[in-house]
């Protein structure tokens, strides 16, 4: 009797020690439960090949959190996470340029005057340069202002949670953010040859094996999570070009860039910034390397002689826009030199600083110059649309929404100038 006794005591024991000691909730109770919860979430995990090979919600979000009472406790599965089963994706992408979206964003003064909802909450900028592995500050200084979620840049393409790689095949998988303003990737692509080709053949117009390349097959070669061009966004580089003009002018836009001081011509700390998330290419290898990359693939098609051509027009349209931009930066530059313009008190010097966008991080109270708003617009989106268009064979934004506004906003400048000296009380 007594030995009976111990028996079932040892066994209630350990049934409860082996109670405590597995998961508070397995992945049926998840599922279950967020069936009546959450039920699209469901039905997206079920389309997954995720559900198929056991990777279950407790796997990306642990099992602290099994009921309404917790749900704090459940957590948000950053990239890292993802790597412990996809480390070649994890690893292309970490050393690619989306991985620098969330830092490159914080490096610019614009980021830490505007309304937070725009950045750590996740619309706006921040909606857009989620992209980005964060650092463990990151991270805490997005929670101190109260925002929990945006852990994840692998959701971006293929989307929670079906995570489809057939999903972030499509060429529309890159338009939420490579449109609009000074990016307008998708716009240009999807009207021009290459995308109305690819369109043409979504609707079966063309063979389902007709050649249309759309921005992954020029852009994430052989599935390659690492993305970097040439020139990138901003169109510049190092060493600075031969050509004469070229390099004064370049000089010109990298002063209004803040990487120069204006008026000693020295690096600024900003340089430091710029190169620490490869905003551009250092050498000219590094540069080329890229491009022979791209002239490769558009080789799979065109002859490599054609390719080349193109791409080099887009180069020498850079040029020319560089010569516009520069004249007009040195207008609005003599402004701020003879007083007519007051330096905003946040600026570092008394000239244009394109790093603020289109105010001067004082507040309602200080705005920018108007004169300051048009010469930013051209460089931002008139400068940009100029030759992304023509790397992208698109012959309206290269000419209409490209190069002629920027025309059409230096005209604007030497009106606005005039008028101001005019006005100006001494
Ligand atoms: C008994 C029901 C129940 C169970 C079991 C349950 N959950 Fe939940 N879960 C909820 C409810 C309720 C919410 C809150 C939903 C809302 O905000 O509308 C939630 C929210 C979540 C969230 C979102 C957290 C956030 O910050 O928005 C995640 C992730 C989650 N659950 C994962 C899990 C995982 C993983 C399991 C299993 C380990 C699980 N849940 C088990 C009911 C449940
Ligand atoms: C492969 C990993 C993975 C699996 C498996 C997974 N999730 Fe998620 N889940 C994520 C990621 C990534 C996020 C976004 C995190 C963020 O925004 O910080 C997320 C966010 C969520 C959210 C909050 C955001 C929203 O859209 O409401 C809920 C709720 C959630 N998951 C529930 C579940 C449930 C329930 C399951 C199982 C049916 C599940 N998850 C399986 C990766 C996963
Ligand atoms: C525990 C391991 C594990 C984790 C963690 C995990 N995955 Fe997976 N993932 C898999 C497996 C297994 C497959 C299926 C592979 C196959 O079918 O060959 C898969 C497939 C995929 C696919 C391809 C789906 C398709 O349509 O072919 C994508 C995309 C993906 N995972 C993204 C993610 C992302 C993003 C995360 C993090 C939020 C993540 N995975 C976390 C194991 C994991
Ligand atoms: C619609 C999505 C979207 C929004 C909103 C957005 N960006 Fe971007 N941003 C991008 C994309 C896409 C690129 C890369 C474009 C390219 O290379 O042509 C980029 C590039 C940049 C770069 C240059 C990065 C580099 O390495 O070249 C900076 C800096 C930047 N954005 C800051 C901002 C700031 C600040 C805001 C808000 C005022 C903002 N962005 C709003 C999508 C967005
Ligand atoms: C810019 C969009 C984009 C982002 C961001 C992205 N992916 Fe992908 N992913 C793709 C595309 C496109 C494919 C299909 C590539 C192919 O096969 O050509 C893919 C495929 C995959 C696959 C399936 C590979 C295979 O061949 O079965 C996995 C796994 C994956 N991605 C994981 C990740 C992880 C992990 C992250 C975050 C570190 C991530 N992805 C971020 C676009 C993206
Ligand atoms: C969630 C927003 C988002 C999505 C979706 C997205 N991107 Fe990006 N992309 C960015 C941002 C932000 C940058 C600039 C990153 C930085 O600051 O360095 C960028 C940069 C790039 C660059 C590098 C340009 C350079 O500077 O050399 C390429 C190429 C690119 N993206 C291609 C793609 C393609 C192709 C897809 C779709 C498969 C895609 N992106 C989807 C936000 C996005
Ligand atoms: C036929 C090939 C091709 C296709 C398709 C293509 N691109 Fe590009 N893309 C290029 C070339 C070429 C460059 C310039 C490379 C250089 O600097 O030498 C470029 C540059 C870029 C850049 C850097 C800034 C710029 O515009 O110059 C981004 C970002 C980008 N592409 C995104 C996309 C997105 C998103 C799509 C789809 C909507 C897309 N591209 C479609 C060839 C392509
Ligand atoms: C997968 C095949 C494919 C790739 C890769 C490709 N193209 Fe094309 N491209 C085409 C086709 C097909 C057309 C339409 C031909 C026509 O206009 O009759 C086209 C049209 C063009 C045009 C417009 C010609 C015109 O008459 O308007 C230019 C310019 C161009 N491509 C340049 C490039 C460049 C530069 C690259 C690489 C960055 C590239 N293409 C990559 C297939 C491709």
């Amino acid at each position: 009797m007594k030995k009976l006794l111990i028996f079932v005591s040892f066994s209630l024991l350990f049934s409860c020690l082996g109670f405590l000691d597995a998961p508070s909730a397995d992945a049926e109770s998840c599922v279950n439960c967020h069936r009546g919860i959450t039920p699209g979430l469901v039905k997206d995990w079920e389309a997954s090949s995720h559900s198929k090979k056991g990777v279950s919600c407790s796997t990306c979000h642990g099992d602290k959190h099994n009921g309404p009472q917790n749900v704090k406790l459940a957590g948000l599965p950053d990239e890292p996470l993802c790597a412990q089963c996809h480390k070649k994706q994890f690893d292309e992408f970490a050393k690619g340029k989306h991985n620098f979206g969330w830092t490159s964003l914080n490096a610019l003064p614009i980021t830490h005057v505007e309304p937070d909802e725009l950045m750590e909450g996740g619309r706006g900028c921040g909606g857009c340069h989620n992209m980005g592995i964060k650092t463990v500050a990151q991270k805490k200084e997005q929670r101190d202002k109260g925002y929990r979620y945006q852990n994840n840049s692998c959701d971006e393409c293929h989307t929670r949670h079906t995570f489809s790689k057939k999903e972030a095949l499509d060429p529309r998988a890159c338009q939420q953010c490579h449109m609009g303003y000074d990016h307008p990737q998708w716009e240009m692509w999807s009207s021009a040859k290459h995308g109305t080709r690819w369109h043409a053949r979504d609707s079966g117009n063309l063979p389902a094996d007709a050649p249309a390349p759309k921005c992954q097959d020029c852009h994430m070669q052989d599935g390659s999570h690492e993305n970097r061009t040439a020139w990138g966004f901003l169109g510049v580089r190092l060493p600075l070009p031969e050509d004469a003009q070229w390099k004064t002018d370049r000089i010109t836009i990298l002063k209004a860039l803040g990487v120069l001081n204006p008026h000693t011509g020295e690096p600024t700390a900003r340089l430091e910034a710029v190169k620490s998330v490869d905003m551009v290419r250092l050498t000219e290898e590094a540069w080329k390397s890229e491009r022979e990359k791209m002239i490769k693939i558009c080789s799979q098609c065109h002859s490599s002689q054609y390719a080349r051509e193109q791409l080099a027009m887009g180069d020498s349209i850079m040029q020319k826009s560089d010569r516009l931009l520069a004249e007009a930066i040195e207008i609005v530059a003599g402004l701020y030199k003879d007083g007519i313009i007051k330096k905003p008190d946040k600026y570092s010097f008394a000239y244009p600083d394109f790093l603020y966008f289109m105010q001067t991080g004082g507040g309602d109270t200080n705005k920018l110059s108007y004169i300051d708003q048009v010469l930013f617009q051209m460089y931002m989106k008139h400068r940009m649309r100029a030759y992304q268009a023509f790397f992208h064979v698109n012959p309206d934004y290269a000419y209409w929404y490209g190069w002629a506004m920027m025309v059409k906003d230096l005209g604007n400048i030497k009106e606005l100038e005039q008028t101001m000296r005019a006005t100006h009380k001494k």
